[in-house]
């Protein structure tokens, strides 16, 4: 068990540069299954959910190497279409491995994914489009065996947009001898981010970042490529939040403008000074944060992941902040923390209504999921005192050097072994 320890009142300021996207990553990393060769990732992050992700594709046969930052999978040699159970539960993007799984071996074994930290997390979507397409899946003991022997032209339309039953789908179909069509597609920017490195293996997907994907089949990809991860929107928005909380200034490079548009807008309600440039943005904060109101949606609404790291700003705004999240149902776990550091929040369902206190109080508390534990350091950051956030096991599945990111712009915080 692994701690942070925060002392609060210090301000966040100057200079950095964000990491690549943890979301688009895995997603990407299981794409490079479906090719036949070498592909070269640059900005890959170094979290505890890749690790995870490099396990599994070493079972299935991928061999990957690690030089100078860069992440290389030679997939020539896949030999093994099963995810064992221990590890598909180690993380819930491990269900987007049977999709490219699927794509190349034509058939998968893989158990239901771990993960009910926000929520149930149910795999419907992706058994539903997985079966129409034509897959053969039985369910025996826990474990679901899928075979792809012909898959079947047509349209999939999505109950919901799912960002991963999305990503999935355009994993499974890719190397097929069909044309699918996926309606209500989910539209993020890491659908973008995959299909881009798919086209650049040699597929043929078009129309990801709207509600309408294309996904005409290839007989295969053999290609020896490079490509860089985009940066992580949400790793962008939490290090705004946390210069926004403590008054300071922050300029980060390397960042999509478009990506952030939404968390940009709230800032600017809540009172920070934002300037945008092609690839960089600074904000200034300079007095108590207003309150304002927050609702999630999918892209491009307000991002469910920046949900609680913007509430824990909102802790501390003058007046009272509404927020209502609409994509996973128990998203608030980490509220219980912060009312420990002195939080004024009701919950009434899907809605939590924050009055907004001066500053928060340091306590011990506990991180509960990946994004209620960078909004516990947010507010650590603001606190008046020591704050220790325990289980910090959760914020590094998610989060690259997230402690010596902060201390670098003036955070006093450190990462303690034990609770
Ligand atoms: C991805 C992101 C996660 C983000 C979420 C929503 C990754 C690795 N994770 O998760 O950080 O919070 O998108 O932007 O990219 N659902 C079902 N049945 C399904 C699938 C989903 O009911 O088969 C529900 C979920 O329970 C949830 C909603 O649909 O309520 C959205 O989930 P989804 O978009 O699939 O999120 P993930 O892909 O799991």
């Amino acid at each position: 068990m692994q701690s942070y320890i925060i002392k609060g009142g210090e301000k966040i300021e100057g200079k950095t540069n964000s990491s690549g996207s943890k979301n688009s990553s895995l997603p990407i990393l299981a794409a490079t299954i479906l090719n036949k060769g070498k592909t070269t990732l640059k900005n890959v992050p170094n979290i505890h959910d890749t690790k995870i992700m490099f396990d599994i594709m070493k079972l299935l046969g991928c061999n990957i190497q690690e030089e100078k930052g860069k992440i290389i999978i030679d997939s020539r040699n896949i030999d093994n279409y099963e995810i064992p159970d221990e590890l598909m539960r180690q993380m819930r993007s491990s269900v987007i491995l049977a999709g490219a799984i699927l794509g190349r071996c034509k058939k998968a074994t893989f158990s239901y994914p771990g993960g009910c930290d926000i929520g149930s997390r149910p795999i419907d979507l992706h058994l539903k489009a997985f079966k129409d397409l034509g897959i053969d899946i039985k369910e025996e003991n826990g474990e679901i065996y899928c075979q792809a022997d012909d898959m079947l032209d047509g349209t999939i339309t999505l109950d919901f947009p799912s960002v991963g039953a999305t990503e999935n789908i355009i994993l499974a179909a890719t190397l097929s001898n069909k044309t699918i069509c996926i309606k209500n597609a989910a539209m993020e920017p890491e659908i973008v981010d995959l299909q881009n490195i798919i086209n650049k293996m040699g597929g043929n997907i078009s129309g990801a970042g709207t509600k309408d994907i294309k996904i005409v089949g290839v007989e295969k990809l053999e290609k020896e490529l490079e490509y860089e991860v985009m940066p992580d929107r949400i790793e962008i928005g939490t290090l705004l939040c946390a210069a926004a909380i403590t008054k300071g200034n922050i300029n980060i490079k390397n960042v999509r403008i478009e990506h952030i548009l939404p968390i940009v807008y709230k800032l600017e309600e809540m009172g920070c000074e934002i300037t945008l440039k092609e690839k960089e943005i600074s904000l200034i904060s300079k007095n108590r944060l207003k309150a304002c109101n927050i609702k999630t949606m999918p892209y491009p609404g307000f991002p469910t992941d920046m949900q609680p790291i913007i509430a824990s700003a909102l802790g501390v705004a003058k007046g009272t902040s509404i927020v209502v999240e609409n994509i996973f149902e128990n998203r608030y776990k980490y509220l219980s923390e912060l009312k420990r550091m002195g939080a004024k929040v009701a919950i009434e369902g899907r809605t939590a209504i924050i009055k907004g206190i001066k500053r928060y109080d340091s306590a011990k508390v506990e991180a509960t999921d990946l994004r209620g534990g960078a909004a516990l350091i947010l507010a650590a950051l603001n606190a008046n005192g020591k704050t220790i956030i325990s289980n910090v096991g959760y914020i590094l599945r998610g989060y690259e050097n997230i402690d010596e990111k902060l201390r670098k712009l003036g955070a006093n915080i450190y990462l303690r072994e034990g609770e």
